[in-house]
């Protein structure tokens, strides 16, 4: 019933030139079956919507919760829309971590995103402390509660969230199967919870975390899980495609 997803993200990596051999080299290789999706730097994005194979979607990594003004630096829904990008990447913790990101500003891009016709990728998930502390559903629950508060979901395939455990992240250790379906499905419980039944059995839930090409399918058999956000294995283009293909 819900179309399996796979996003990569490519965070600060790959020039214009790789991302363009990218795309060639995945073009004719997608399942028609999977979202395929690379969330890529900004300044390339222009130039992987033009020259999309397809089956290959494109996203944006962040963007900024205001339309546009003096915000040095920064890149707006419509700037994003307007260079024909699908999907935007919110909230991931790296951003959250390092920039400061709070759950009151993904609240207000995940409106925006939706605003402006972008379908926000919306990331959550616990430090290792908070694991090792038992707050891991509480963290969940503040963070997804938040992010969607006032949030008019029409279209259920336009939301995505990502749970993404900080401490698999680039790790190598990335959460087992059971570990990742189990968040999720709680995930999916405050969904129904915070929206409706319908929305909680529609959005897809993907797991991301060191997520590679020998682990994706231990993920996809899982009922709560419905694809994967991934990272470093997402950059060669052979892997991406495997995952794509093991991601049905
Ligand atoms: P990783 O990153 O696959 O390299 O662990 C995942 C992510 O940050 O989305």
């Amino acid at each position: 019933m819900r179309k399996p997803m796979l996003a990569g993200n490519w965070k600060m990596n790959k020039t214009r030139d790789e991302a363009i051999q990218f795309e060639l080299a995945v073009a004719d290789k997608l399942p028609k079956s999977v979202d395929c999706v690379v969330c890529a730097p900004a300044i390339i994005l222009r130039d992987l919507v033009k020259r999309a194979p397809e089956g290959l979607k494109i996203g944006a990594q962040n963007m900024h919760e205001k339309e546009s003004g003096a915000f040095t630096g920064e890149i707006s829904p419509v700037m994003l829309k307007d260079v024909g990008v699908e999907y935007v990447i919110i909230g991931h913790s790296e951003r959250r971590t390092y920039y400061n990101e709070t759950d009151q500003k993904v609240n207000e891009k995940i409106k925006k995103a939706l605003e402006f016709g972008l379908k926000p990728i919306v990331c959550v998930g616990e430090t290792l402390e908070e694991r090792e502390g038992n707050k891991t559903e509480a963290v969940l629950e503040t963070q997804v509660t938040k992010a969607l508060e006032g949030v008019e979901i029409s279209n259920t395939e336009d939301v995505i969230i990502a749970y993404e455990p900080i401490w698999a992240i680039g790790t190598g250790k990335n959460a087992d199967q059971n570990t990742a379906e189990e968040a999720c499905s709680y995930i999916r419980g405050i969904v129904e919870k915070v929206q409706s039944k319908k929305v909680a059995d529609e959005i897809r839930i993907l797991y991301g975390g060191s997520v590679k090409v020998n682990n994706i399918k231990d993920y996809m058999q899982m009922p709560n899980v419905d694809g994967g956000l991934v990272g470093g294995a997402s950059l060669k283009a052979d892997d991406f495609v495997e995952l794509c293909n093991k991601a049905i």
